[in-house]
């Protein structure tokens, strides 16, 4: 099928300078949510009609499956999926889609799809409690004849609560030619894409109807409290998937992922975590609140503690990280692995059981098995102009407050005294320091303050 998605819309009441259909919904603009579903239908063609704000909307997708359409100005639904028809191919359906519309499901349009077929046109309807704003399903004798605007209805039309979602599947080829014909008298001057239905009915095409699973599948977004509602939803929907998987959620209402989660078996998170882009957790990992965790890779049986920010990194098997650790990108902590408080790991691997517990920061290293290293290391990877390497090998044991100029390497099982400035390589299995001697000046008097 083609499909066209709709984001012309101006959203005044968003009250922003980005236009509606960029602003982000769990992490990703709104339009790309809809992109995203519709691609799975892999459709033939696929056309965003866009106006307002300029083209800040083709520039924010580079995708070469799509298509955009400018309509300016916007004259009406109607009015902007004519700008998309040269875009689209005769021989399939056309889907239409809204770009403020994010959580539709594939499900829902395929059952949409499947009830037009090729030949008939599909209307994506839902029955409301109050239908006050849509637009109403007009049938006679169980059979959908046209839809009326709110604005347009008369009291009894007002009454009908079953409204068109907007979404609708069209023969191509009639969809021209109801288009062409589409007039502006109503109540807005708007060139209604609604107004193809009774077309169709004249053409004698018959027309169908489709529901989605949940309400929350046509929700639009015309303001920051309908997308924070539509934000919540969302999050509420993959706390309760991951619930479902066995994943223990301390408190469901105080997730977000904003990405993709993909948890193993017996994980658990505690509160207020935040999950970007696309991580894994392996079985039994257990995540402590308040973590920002994006595209990361968590080991079995690890253990996240509070605080920690681990972003483009992979936690070995049975580590600990934290509380208020910090993994940059490229870190690969090995199996247990224990990274402590205030420790920042950057770009470095470190294999398995070493340990750096306490305030230190590692930057372009390579850290063998078994090491310790103290509070408050230090590598100097940066001059100031280029980045150097530190390598320290297996069973070493760096004191405290070492600082170990790059480029350097410290042999197998060697020692490196508290307080070094490292600036050659230290030998394998011994003592290496440098220090300056401590000295006790007896007699010596504090400086006493002077009298002005
Ligand atoms: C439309 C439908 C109404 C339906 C409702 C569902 C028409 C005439 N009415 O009404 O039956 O119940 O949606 O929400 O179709 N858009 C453009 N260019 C335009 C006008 C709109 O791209 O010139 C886009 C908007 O960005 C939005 C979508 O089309 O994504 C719907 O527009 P909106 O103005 O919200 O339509 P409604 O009047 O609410
Ligand atoms: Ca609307």
């Amino acid at each position: 099928m083609n499909v066209v998605i709709l984001a012309a819309g101006m959203g005044k009441r968003m009250q922003s300078a980005l236009p509606k259909v960029l602003h982000p919904l769990a992490g990703k603009p709104l339009l790309a949510h809809v992109v995203d579903t519709a691609k799975t239908l892999t459709p033939t063609t696929l056309c965003v009609v866009y106006g307002h704000g300029g083209d800040a909307v083709p520039s924010s997708f580079a995708d070469s499956q799509l298509s955009f359409a400018k309509q300016e100005p916007q004259l009406g639904t109607g009015h902007a999926v004519a700008q998309a028809l040269p875009h689209l191919d005769d021989s399939v359906p056309t889907l239409i889609l809204y770009g403020d519309v994010p959580l539709t499901t594939a499900a829902t349009l395929r059952r949409l799809l499947d009830s037009a077929g090729q030949d008939k046109l599909g209307v994506l309807t839902i029955t409301l409690d109050n239908p006050s704003g849509y637009g109403r399903i007009v049938r006679e004798h169980g059979k959908i004849t046209r839809i009326v605007e709110q604005k347009d209805a008369s009291d009894a039309e007002r009454a009908i609560q079953e409204i068109n979602t907007g979404i609708i599947v069209a023969p191509t080829a009639k969809l021209r030619s109801w288009l062409a014909a589409l007039s502006n008298d109503n109540a807005q001057g708007e060139y209604y894409l609604t107004d193809v239905i009774a077309s169709a009915v004249a053409d004698g095409v018959e027309v169908v109807s489709a529901q989605p699973d949940d309400v929350a599948e046509t929700l639009g977004v015309n303001s920051k409290v309908q997308l924070a509602e539509l934000e919540r939803t969302y999050q509420r929907g993959v706390a309760h998937a991951l619930l479902e998987q066995g994943v223990t959620l301390l408190d469901p209402a105080r997730l977000d992922v904003r990405g993709t989660l993909h948890c193993g078996r017996d994980v658990s998170i505690d509160v207020n975590c935040i999950f970007e882009g696309k991580v894994e957790i392996a079985d039994g990992a257990v995540i402590g609140a308040n973590c920002i965790i994006r595209n990361a890779r968590i080991g079995a049986g690890a253990q996240i503690k509070p605080f920690s920010h681990i972003d483009d990194a992979v936690v070995g098997a049975a580590a600990q990280v934290g509380p208020y650790a910090r993994l940059r990108p490229g870190a690969e902590l090995g199996e247990e692995v224990h990274i402590g408080n205030f420790v920042e790991v950057k770009k470095s691997r470190i294999a398995a059981r070493s340990k750096a517990n306490h305030l230190a920061y590692i930057g372009d290293a390579t850290i063998g098995s078994g090491v310790n290293i103290g509070a408050g290391v230090i590598t100097c990877n940066y001059d100031g102009v280029n980045k150097f390497e530190t390598i320290i090998e297996d069973d070493v044991f760096v004191g405290s407050d070492t600082q170990l100029i790059a480029p350097v390497r410290v042999g197998k099982g060697a020692t490196i005294g508290a307080g070094t400035t490292l600036t050659k390589d230290a030998p394998a299995g011994q003592l290496t320091l440098s220090r300056a001697k401590q000295m006790s000046l007896a007699g010596w008097v504090r400086p006493v303050k002077i009298k002005k």
